[in-house]
């Protein structure tokens, strides 16, 4: 039976057949960082890449790959932009955020045309909300914005971490999601709080699931 990083391998390989051109935007983590290997092979094939994180650009750059400012892309020039997620339901909703990236990885995600999710089948859950709902917010506001998260239901918990953008990250535990269009939108009302790492009004558009079966391809 294939490991979790063979699962990971195999869907990361699916979706570089995704790759035709252009400019491609990639995702944070390790799922995303079994793709960057597999851009590599096709580097030729593009013009660079838009990184959503500082890591993501390193290990880009590691392997020979230019690294685009997101200033300097245009409407339409990202074709697809490829990362994993943390949760993933069969409505294509995301809870992402668990490697601290998720503010570069929605900006990024904005501009592409199509969002393609690669991971593991442990990821697709029936609701969200087990994996603990990262938070970033601006370090002097991060007591308000907690006391609003628990108003909201959640136990926010302070991650010993900054994020690229020398912001912190609160994880929030005990939600139950059920409607993440909505809850998106209201954690992001909360005064102080830059992103969510809920991608819910901006679902994925292809999902590559490693199972044991191979790689399944879902599309919205
Ligand atoms: C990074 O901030 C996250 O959004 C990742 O995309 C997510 O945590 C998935 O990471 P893995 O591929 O390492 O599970």
């Amino acid at each position: 039976m294939a490991t979790q990083d063979e699962l990971k391998q195999q869907v990361a390989k699916a979706a570089a057949e995704y790759v035709k051109g252009g400019i491609i935007g990639v995702g944070t983590g390790s799922t995303a960082n079994f793709f960057i290997d597999e851009l590599a092979k096709v580097k030729s094939k593009i013009d660079g890449a838009v990184a959503s994180s500082e890591a993501t650009a390193q290990r880009l750059r590691n392997h020979g790959i230019n690294v685009l400012d997101l200033n300097n892309v245009g409407p339409g020039e990202m074709q697809i932009y490829v990362d994993g997620a943390d949760e993933i339901t069969e409505h294509f909703h995301m809870l992402k955020g668990g490697g601290g990236a998720l503010t570069r990885e929605k900006v990024v995600a904005a501009v592409a045309e199509k969002f393609i999710c690669i991971c593991d089948a442990s990821k697709l859950v029936p609701v969200l909300g087990k994996f603990p709902l990262p938070v970033e917010v601006l370090p002097m506001a991060r007591s308000q914005v907690a006391r609003e998260l628990v108003k909201m239901g959640g136990q926010p918990r302070l991650r010993d971490f900054t994020t690229d953008n020398g912001n912190v990250i609160l994880d929030v535990h005990g939600l139950n999601i059920l409607d993440p269009v909505a809850m998106e939108a209201q954690i992001n009302q909360i005064v102080g709080v830059v992103t969510n790492g809920l991608f819910a009004a901006r679902p994925a558009d292809v999902l590559l699931l490693g199972t044991a079966d191979g790689v399944k391809t879902y599309t919205r």
